[in-house]
């Protein structure tokens, strides 16, 4: 299989390059390496895969750019884990939004559908719950009032998706993920930033007073979960699924967990809930273990372990010798 990823040098799509490469795939990645948090740590996580891929540094919204990326491989499926990810940062800059996840999107769509490539993979998110108040969050509930940006850019894409599985049969799997963490995670987000903030003895934000409630989820169950996907999506035709951990944990047990695993305590600058944050989010994965075959495997507690390990020995050379 020739397989095109979007947002390769990203989070997710770096792991999900690896375990396509890993079991034999082929793969193009396409990424604009944007800064919106640390280039160094997208070039690092390429630096693995590069020998192995065939690489553009290329916006998903430059129309003409990816024809040719479509033009010049024989692309047989599309994983398309582009974006400008982030909640808060849609409220600073919603044209960024706008540009990487809408346009982009109906980019890749309309390659696909001029190249006849038929299979796709895409990222969605558990934002398109917006302050749904019954959980856990089914994929049969109303997503219509999402409360940022961001998430409903996500809803965009899916709706995007269903009109292109409905008009030119195109086979469309949406993933909503859940607060994906782990090794090489992302520098935005709350293990990311509480663990650096510890370590350097510095105050952390503690949103909603401690009492936001999370579905973690590990980056090897996602990318478990992404890479089913695309051996069914062709079967499955067109589906949107929760991908989650399906056990909520509250922000302050996070806490402590990351205090217990560093050795340290935190020192907590607590805040009201953020505008577009929601106060929880709990997947309910029925439908995707019926789906995908899939279940979570690694617990909250392992999986900021690991994240710990990784973190450490990434930056040790940097700031804690
Ligand atoms: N990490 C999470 O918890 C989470 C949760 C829900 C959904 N998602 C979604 O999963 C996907 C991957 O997220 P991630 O956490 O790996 O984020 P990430 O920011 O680490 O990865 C996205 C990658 O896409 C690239 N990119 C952004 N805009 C681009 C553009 N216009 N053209 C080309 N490349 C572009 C970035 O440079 C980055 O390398 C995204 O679609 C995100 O919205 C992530």
């Amino acid at each position: 299989m020739k397989i095109l990823v979007t947002g390769g040098a990203g989070f997710i799509g770096s792991h999900v390059v690896q375990a396509l490469l890993n079991r034999g795939d082929e793969v193009v990645v396409v990424d604009n390496i944007n800064d919106y948090y640390d280039v160094q740590l997208k070039k690092d996580r390429l630096k693995m895969i590069l020998q192995e891929v065939t690489f553009y540094e290329l916006d998903i919204a430059d129309l003409e750019g990816m024809r040719k990326v479509f033009f010049d491989n024989k692309i047989d499926q599309v994983c398309h884990l582009a974006a400008q990810a982030g909640v808060r940062y849609s409220l600073e800059n919603p044209f960024a939004y706008e540009k990487a996840n809408n346009v982009g999107t109906l980019n890749i769509l309309e390659l696909m559908k001029e190249f006849g490539v038929k299979d796709l993979v895409y990222a969605s998110s558990s934002s398109v719950y917006g302050g749904n108040k019954k959980t856990p969050f089914s994929v049969e509930d109303n997503v219509d009032r999402p409360v940022s940006l961001y998430a409903a850019t996500k809803k965009y894409n899916e709706l995007i998706a269903h009109v292109y599985h409905h008009l030119y049969g195109l086979n469309c799997l949406g993933l909503r993920f859940f607060t994906v963490y782990g090794p090489l995670g992302r520098p935005d987000m709350a293990l990311f930033k509480f663990t650096k903030a510890i370590l350097e003895d510095k105050p952390i934000d503690v949103y909603n007073f401690g009492n936001m409630k999370r579905d973690f989820t590990f980056i090897t169950d996602i990318v478990d979960g992404v890479v089913r996907s695309l051996d069914r999506v062709s079967e499955v035709k067109y589906s949107v699924l929760n991908l989650g951990n399906s056990n909520t944990v509250q922000l302050n047990r996070f806490i402590e967990i990351i205090e217990k695993e560093l050795g340290k305590k935190a020192e907590r600058n607590l805040m009201p809930l953020q505008p577009g944050d929601v106060p929880e989010t709990f997947a309910d994965i029925e439908k995707t273990k019926e789906v995908l075959s899939w279940e979570p495997k690694v617990g909250i507690e392992e999986g900021i372990k690991k994240f710990i390990d990784w973190y450490k020995g990434y930056y040790s050379k940097n700031y804690y010798g």
